[in-house]
């Protein structure tokens, strides 16, 4: 099933979390069903999602009409057999009990056709063993959406042990398409989030209950050590210390020991009462509290990826998008260096009582030993056969171009160029943004001499781009600003969704376009034209963008990535050789004068001659058959 087969979403569950899930499917298009056992739980619901459209009318997040139009979309329901008819995707997001999800998946195994998918929303219990009541394995899996649902951009799509890679691509890309940065995990105890964060406040409850540090001594150390506003005391006040204690015997259950919620955070659970915040701060304490912090943390992270739960990227994504962490553990980890890394853990593992220590994760001690760092980049490459994507990751700054993104970007375009399997690349960007342009906070402290370097480093990487053999689409899924919309301008072909915005805004920063945006666009526009848009710094919407031949086609963001998909995959069909050299040729040709481009263009054909593709290309015509080329 491919993401634009996904018409109707039924969402069983019309509470909190279900109304947030079935808003935001009817808000990326969906026709949606809310369905609930008794009709007073369905106008609830209904009644809730009203509320929150209303008052994102009144902040002017979306129109009266688009909030009409939302709401259209909901249909109400108590008829189980009503509200699956002719979904896709079925989404059961009721109590976290599995002897109530049993009695759910068995009704929805019975009435659904065999194709549609069904997914739990959960945040603690076993995909895998869900799965089990029904006879889908491969076409269910768990997402876990985080509060509120409508608003919160993290998503976790979980594979049970039988989820099939498309069901898996496929919540994916539909996560992406309802506005969500959705990361992958496997089907493993707090999946990624919950099980380093949840330990996290445990661990601020020790801190306290071993007098090492008191409350506010232990909310400055987060504050400090994670970039956030708010400590683990004030989060527990404000989401309630149930939920956290509650969470934390979950894991001690499915993980032992080393997970025992701390005693304080049971007396504080059973008093019923917030943490008082008040006190004073002594530094030293603070740093002592802020080490066992960063142990904990740095612990949990290495121990799911020993565990191949998941890719060191997205543990990163759950916590600054999720929690809104200025880095995460891993990246973390690399700022203070993997041996000091290693120490923290040590040290906090030796904190725990002797039955609960654990040996050090083996991923962290290997890269301690050889200095190394973890490999997180912030661009992360999948493919699809000859296709590879390329998915610029740095949702929190809207894929803002730093140098380690352009570094990144450099060596994932080097793998793409070394596989001789891959003929297309897409580039396209983590979450709303293709790419909002270089680090302005990056480049707020560069000296002329830095922003040459970095300006150079930019050309380097964006040259590759057109110097590759490898043909490159850009995806524009949304804002494609400054140095986003030059990344843009050197690939082969721009395809952007609707909702995508193009410009070169430099000038309103008293700077001008460095990645080649100067020397580019006239080259594609004309120079009035460029001139118009350098100058006034204005943006452009997709539409407008093409009637000035800026890209060369606009889809409804839901169908973006399936139609460049498409286009590199029959690009990737035809003649290798052919597809390098006629690429080459067209940007060649377009430097120099007719005549030197015709007598390169004599060249580059001749050369095509050479190629065993076209012996291949030619005599599967005359033959009536599909050419079966071997790129030489
Ligand atoms: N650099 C660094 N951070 C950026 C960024 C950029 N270019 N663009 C956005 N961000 C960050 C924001 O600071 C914000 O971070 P915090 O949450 O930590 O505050 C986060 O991304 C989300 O951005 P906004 O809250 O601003 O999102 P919005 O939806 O309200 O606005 C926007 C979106 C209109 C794109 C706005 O972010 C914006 O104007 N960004 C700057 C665009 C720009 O001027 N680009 C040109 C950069 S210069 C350049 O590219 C030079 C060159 O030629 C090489």
């Amino acid at each position: 099933m491919r993401p634009s087969d996904i018409r109707k979403v039924c969402v069983l569950g019309a509470g909190t979390m279900g109304a947030g899930i079935a808003q935001r499917a009817a808000q990326s298009g969906y026709q949606v069903t809310l369905r609930d056992i008794e009709d007073r739980f369905v106008q609830g619901g209904l009644d809730n999602i009203r509320k929150t459209l209303e008052e994102g009318v009144r902040r002017k997040k979306v129109t009266q009409e688009q909030s009409e139009t939302i709401l259209g979309a909901i249909h109400g329901t108590t008829d189980m057999a009503e509200a699956v008819e002719g979904a896709q995707l079925v989404i059961e997001a009721i109590f976290e009990d599995m002897d109530i999800k049993r009695q759910v998946f068995e009704e929805l195994d019975k009435l659904c056709p065999p194709e549609t998918i069904l997914v739990s929303n959960t945040s603690s219990l076993s995909v895998t063993e869900m799965a089990k009541i029904t006879s889908r394995g491969p076409n269910f899996a768990g997402l876990h959406y985080f509060y509120p649902a409508a608003i919160n951009r993290l998503l976790e799509v979980i594979a049970g042990d039988e989820t099939s890679e498309d069901t898996m691509d496929l919540l994916m890309d539909l996560g992406r398409i309802m506005g969500k940065v959705p990361i992958r995990c496997k089907d493993s105890p707090g999946f990624i989030v919950n099980r380093y964060f949840v330990p996290y406040l445990n661990e601020a409850c020790r801190l306290v209950d071993e007098k090492v540090a008191n409350i506010p001594e232990v909310e400055a150390a987060a504050c400090e050590a994670f970039g956030i506003g708010m400590g683990p005391f004030a989060l527990m006040n404000a989401t309630g210390i149930p939920i956290a204690y509650h969470s934390q015997c979950s894991l001690h259950d499915a993980l032992g020991e080393a997970y025992a919620p701390s005693p304080l955070l049971k007396a504080q659970f059973e008093k019923e009462e917030k943490w008082d915040l008040e006190g004073d701060v002594d530094p030293a304490a603070k740093e002592v509290a802020s080490k066992r912090l960063l142990g904990v943390e740095f612990a949990v992270a290495s121990q799911l990826i020993e565990e191949g739960v998941c890719t060191t990227e997205d543990a990163d994504l759950g916590a600054t998008i999720g929690l809104r962490w200025a880095n995460g553990p891993f990246v973390m980890m690399n700022q203070i260096g993997t041996k000091e890394a290693r120490y923290l853990v040590g040290a906090w593992i030796q904190t725990l009582p002797e039955t609960a220590r654990f040996p050090m994760p083996r991923p962290l001690e290997e890269l301690a030993a050889g200095d190394a760092n973890w490999s997180v980049s912030t661009v992360v490459t999948e493919t699809e056969g000859p296709v590879a994507i390329l998915r610029v990751s740095r949702p929190a700054a809207l894929n803002a171009l730093n140098t380690d993104v352009l570094e990144d970007l450099g060596e994932a375009l080097e793998a793409v160029e070394a596989d001789p399997s891959l003929r297309v690349a897409i580039i396209t960007g983590e979450g709303n943004a293709f790419v909002a342009g270089a680090d302005i906070k990056e480049m707020v402290t560069k000296t002329p001499l830095e922003a040459r370097a970095f300006t150079q480093l930019g050309h380097r990487v964006f040259r590759r781009i057109e110097e590759m053999d490898t043909i490159v689409i850009a995806a524009i899924n949304g804002y494609a600003l400054g140095g986003g919309m030059e990344m843009a301008l050197a690939c082969d072909i721009i395809l952007a969704s609707e909702k995508a915005r193009v410009g070169l805004p430099e000038v309103g920063l008293g700077i001008h376009p460095g990645f080649g945006g100067t020397q580019r666009l006239p080259r594609l526009v004309g120079r009035w034209k460029a001139k118009e848009l350098i100058l006034t710094a204005q943006q452009l919407s997709a539409k407008e963008a093409k009637a000035i031949g800026l890209l060369n086609e606009v889809y409804p963001s839901d169908m973006l990535m399936e139609k460049a998909k498409a286009m590199a995959h029959r690009i990737a069909g035809m003649g290798p050789v052919a597809i390098k050299l006629a690429k080459h040729a067209v940007n060649r040709g377009v430097e120099i004068d007719l005549d030197t481009a015709l007598n390169y263009e004599v060249e580059s054909v001749s050369l095509c001659f050479a190629s065993e593709d076209r012996v291949e290309g030619l005599q599967a015509f005359i033959d009536r058959r599909k050419p079966e080329f071997k790129g030489r």
